[in-house]
């Protein structure tokens, strides 16, 4: 009889193809190629999902800045993404992209169950869209003016569309937030989305009219669905929902969605409200990572600082790689990338703590023992202290799995890999070997550390499985099945014959890494800026006839009163006087000017745009500033205010 395996569901988000991945990327699907691996060494029947998210109005804009199609766009992307996570060996089950058929087929099934349901209707939506993140915003939801996502600017934008009542489902939602706690963590995520839910969930708009390059919706072809609804259909399209159910059966409902923080809010908010509505269970844990942040901010392609996945493999190794973003970042929150850290990650954990290990114990049971792991002979207070570590350690590390702590997790293992290191010093296996009477003590301790080193390469395999492997060869052991059980017994290891091999991770020479790496930073930031540069010129937004920017009405301004806005640290409220007219104008540049600097400056002013509130305060204008770069600058003029500028 077979016994069924207990089922494991865990997923990453599906990335957008819209340019090629960088390591902020990959850190979330590294956490869940360990997790996955480690609950299939665990004895779990595993699916691990992760994928793309192609449709939107972004994708179709790229598609066309190349002049070519959105499908031929995003599968150029898709392959790399394949690619990427090939090299990274990341062992994902399934592999989704929202432009297959059978996503298309089952989102629009999902559609028409909300829309049957009641929970779709038609209206009109004014808001302020974000065209980067592709989200309609309140005013009261900006912040500072932009968008709360990715803090750019957003548009006035009008149309026809579907609407979802997430309203209906606000009180189901803040009861899952406020009493399932293990439903979204961590706690300080789970409390920001309580305090969103509180302001009041307005209806979502969920299709779009303005682009088509996204699933029809079933019930008018002149819209297509919202993607964030395309897109976390995935996570139960994927499994056949609702046609081909027994994948569906079997995994669902999810262990674990992985996302980053700045999508908790769809996850945990729209996605819930969804299968609420479709009456399906919901997953049975949100978790939200923060980000690897590079020179203080996010990576950005343009400035040149982001940190390609694949170079680094390149010089350093897939597991190295791996093993550094696990170990040095603690889930949930930011963490800093610097290649100084991640060197020394390497170098001191890697290299000299576990690689001298392993090379110190094959050599020297190749040198006291013709290379035969050795019987051991009894127990001295080293060897006890030695076993207790080596055989607790997996407990622990099951433990800050179950709090997805890999850093904790690992560093539990080189505790014990610390210890056997420990061992060899308090032993002086090469002081035992001079005497032949301790030739038995001298076993034991070649003995314990084989075991020690056996059960390291069981507990790190879910991280470095090459790594593992390699140790596995050097001892001897390499045929033999991996199996998790075997990580919480000691003296399992019969007479087997070791054999060294090249250092599982050469030592790197940290000074001349790092002017390396440094030096092709460097370069890649020059390049992007003289790239930029080039393309400040060039990349102009579309030609305009003479009619629209007739339009404009271009006015001189005088300030005659500035002061900070009582509800937004980088706005400035200005009073500026325009011939007989004095009006408010509120710009968003706190952060370059104090309002005693802008105070009686002759500024030019957009005049006739229309007024919108900013944080409850009037703004009617713009005043117009030029950027250089790093600050913004004033642009005055000594002509009179209220004169037309031309
Ligand atoms: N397509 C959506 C997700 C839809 S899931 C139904 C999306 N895609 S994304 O490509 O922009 O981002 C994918 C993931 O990468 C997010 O979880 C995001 O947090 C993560 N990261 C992007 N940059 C990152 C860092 N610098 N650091 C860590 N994670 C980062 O959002």
């Amino acid at each position: 009889m077979t016994v069924k395996k207990p089922t494991y569901y865990i997923t990453t988000p599906i990335y957008y193809p819209s340019s090629n991945l960088h390591i902020g990327h990959t850190y979330c699907t590294v956490m869940a190629d360990a997790m996955a691996r480690f609950k299939r060494l665990s004895g779990y029947d595993v699916m691990f999902l992760t994928g793309t998210d192609e449709h939107g109005q972004k994708i179709q804009e790229k598609a066309k800045e190349k002049n070519v199609t959105p499908k031929a766009y995003v599968d150029d992307i898709v392959s790399g993404i394949k690619d990427l996570w090939s090299t990274m060996e990341i062992s994902y089950d399934h592999f989704i992209r929202t432009t297959d058929d059978y996503h298309i087929d089952r989102v629009q099934k999902i559609f028409m169950k909300m829309y049957e349901k009641g929970d779709i209707y038609k209206s009109e939506y004014e808001g302020l869209y974000c065209t980067p993140c592709e989200s309609f915003w309140t005013e009261n939801q900006l912040e500072k003016g932009c968008c709360p996502d990715c803090g750019r600017g957003v548009n006035k934008a009008k149309e026809e569309a579907y609407f979802f009542r997430l309203s209906n489902y606000q009180d189901k939602l803040l009861d899952l937030l406020e009493n399932n706690k293990e439903f979204l963590q961590p706690d300080s995520r789970r409390n920001e989305m309580i305090s969103f839910i509180k302001q009041g969930l307005e209806d979502l708009c969920i299709s779009r009219s303005t682009f088509d390059w996204g699933i029809p919706v079933p019930i008018d072809e002149k819209h297509v669905i919202y993607v964030w609804l395309d897109a976390l259909s995935n996570y139960i399209t994927a499994l056949g929902y609702p046609d081909a159910m027994s994948d569906y059966n079997k995994f669902w409902p999810a262990d674990i969605h992985l996302v980053g923080k700045e999508i908790v809010r769809f996850h945990s908010i729209i996605w819930p409200a969804m299968l609420m509505s479709i009456e399906e269970p919901l997953p049975k844990k949100v978790l939200g990572h923060g980000w690897l942040l590079i020179d203080g901010g996010k990576m950005s392609k343009s400035k040149g600082n982001v940190v390609d996945p694949v170079f680094l493999i390149e010089r350093y190794g897939v597991d190295a790689l791996k093993y550094f973003l696990l170990r040095e970042y603690s889930f949930g929150q930011d963490g800093i990338f610097t290649n100084e850290i991640m060197l020394k990650r390497m170098n001191y954990d890697l290299s000299n703590d576990l690689g001298n290990l392993v090379s110190r114990t094959v050599s020297m049971i190749e040198k006291y023992n013709d290379g035969i792991v050795p019987k051991s002979y009894g127990e001295d207070e080293f060897d006890k202290s030695l076993k207790e570590i080596a055989i607790t350690a997996g407990k622990n590390v099951e433990k800050e799995m179950d709090n997805f702590t890999f850093n904790v997790a690992l560093e539990e293992i080189w505790i014990l890999v610390r210890r056997a290191n420990k061992y060899i010093d308090e032993k002086m296996p090469w002081i035992l070997a001079k005497d032949e009477s301790k030739k038995k003590e001298l076993d034991t301790c070649l003995h314990n550390l084989s075991e020690a080193i056996r059960i390291i390469s069981i507990l790190i395999y879910p991280f470095m499985h090459n790594t593992s492997a390699k140790i596995r060869t050097q001892m001897g052991l390499i045929d033999e099945k991996i199996d998790w059980k075997d990580a919480f017994s000691f003296d399992m290891l019969g007479e087997i014959k070791v054999k060294k091999g090249d250092a599982i991770f050469p030592r790197l020479d940290i000074d001349k890494e790092l002017e390396e790496l440094e030096a092709i930073k460097e370069a890649n930031m020059k390049a992007a800026s003289e790239k930029e540069n080039q393309n400040n010129e060039l990349e102009l937004k579309p030609e305009i006839e003479f009619e629209d920017f007739e339009k404009i009405d271009l006015r001189v301004g005088k300030i005659i009163k500035a002061e900070k806005h009582p509800k937004a640290d980088k706005l400035l409220v200005f009073q500026v006087e325009m011939g007989s007219e004095v009006r408010q104008i509120i710009s968003g540049v706190a952060k370059d000017f104090t309002p005693e600097e802008m105070l009686g400056k002759s500024i030019v002013v957009v005049a006739n745009l229309k007024p919108i509130k900013l944080r409850g305060l009037e703004s009617k204008g713009m005043i117009i500033f030029a950027d250089n770069g790093e600050r913004l600058e004033i642009v005055e003029t000594c002509a009179e205010s209220g004169n037309p500028v031309a």
